[in-house]
């Protein structure tokens, strides 16, 4: 697949996936419609949709062909990560964070709705993600297919963990603990870190789909470690774009990192050398990928797009 086709067939996925997502969204009426719009301000905003794409990836690449339709178990663990991750965003960007005022090409939800706001939408996202999760186990059980609602349960499991306190939540309180400690800060604490503020998202991600696509455990483990390495050199390039990256093309500030006092890869290792760990991170991904059976074209070659990426 060369760039020019890899662009095309990756637009069409970013629609299909908004669609998706559209479709659970809930109305903006009754009392709480200010909280229902701050949310939808919030996840219709745009963004890369990569946690969902994984999920749709990785389930492909285990249930095979005779799946061109993408049932609601997917569907709904698809939306549910993206909203886990759009609430992470919102609660990231507040004052008491990173206080940040621009996020995916427009205002961050506590600027245009108050930070109260802002907190609650994050609420409601996390909420919603459980609530579409469980109503879909719920209508599993009720069409007796109880093979996918044990697979969702599973999924929902590897959700709940990896966005969890022993997971992404952890991630972001030793990150701004770390906060104006510069190089006190060791290598090691810096991965963790970054392990659990983004790599576990990433990982409940394609976990998510390979679980609902029937991977066995040794397969499981096997896309776990690639989401690792996916999910460390995802957050290298994230801090690498802070310093060398433009507001316009990430569509969120610059150098809030470094207004923020951040320990980041490239404060710790160097501008060339966190690149050259972005690269051989996503190598080892490739290579783990290449490991294990089913089509992984699309996600190899998305694996490797994210080195060189620009937002
Ligand atoms: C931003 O995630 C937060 C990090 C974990 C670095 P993304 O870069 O995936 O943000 P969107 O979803 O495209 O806006
Ligand atoms: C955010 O990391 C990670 C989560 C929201 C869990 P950053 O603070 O580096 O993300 P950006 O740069 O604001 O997107
Ligand atoms: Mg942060
Ligand atoms: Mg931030
Ligand atoms: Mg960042």
């Amino acid at each position: 697949m060369d760039a020019e086709i890899f662009n095309k067939v990756l637009k069409d996925k970013v629609d299909e996936i908004e669609n998706i997502i559209s479709g659970y969204l809930p109305a903006e009426e009754g009392p709480a419609s200010h909280l229902y719009e701050a949310m939808n301000y919030s996840v219709t905003a745009g963004g890369k949709r990569l946690r969902p794409m994984m999920v749709m990836e990785a389930y492909k690449m285990f249930a095979g062909e005779g799946f061109p339709i993408i049932p609601e178990a997917v569907t709904a663990a698809m939306t549910a990560i993206e909203c886990i991750h759009t609430y992470s965003l919102v609660h990231d960007d507040l004052p008491a964070m990173d206080n940040d005022e621009y996020r995916r090409g427009r205002l961050t939800t506590w600027k245009v709705y108050g930070d109260a706001m802002g907190v609650l939408a994050g609420d409601g996202l996390l909420n919603y993600a459980f609530e579409i999760l469980t109503k879909a186990i719920r209508n599993e059980f009720d069409k007796k297919d109880y093979q996918t609602a044990e697979r969702l349960t599973k999924a929902s499991e590897v959700l709940a963990s990896k966005a969890g306190s022993f997971g992404m939540i952890g991630g972001q309180t030793a990150d701004l603990e770390a906060e104006g400690k510069g190089s006190e800060v060791k290598l090691e604490e810096l991965i963790y870190i970054h392990e659990h503020k983004t790599a576990c998202l990433i990982q409940a991600a394609l976990m998510m789909g390979a679980v609902l696509g029937g991977a066995n455990e040794a397969q499981l483990s096997a896309i776990e470690r690639c989401g690792y390495n996916v999910g460390i050199a995802f957050q290298i390039q994230d801090d690498i774009l802070d310093v060398i990256g433009s507001t316009e093309e990430l569509g969120k500030k610059v150098g809030s990192d470094a207004a923020n006092d951040k320990v980041t890869y490239v404060t710790l290792k160097g501008l060339e050398q966190s690149q050259k760990d972005v690269e051989d991170l996503s190598r080892e991904a490739e290579s783990i990928l290449s490991e294990i059976e089913g089509d992984h074209e699309f996600l190899d070659i998305l694996v490797m797009s994210l080195v060189t990426r620009r937002k």
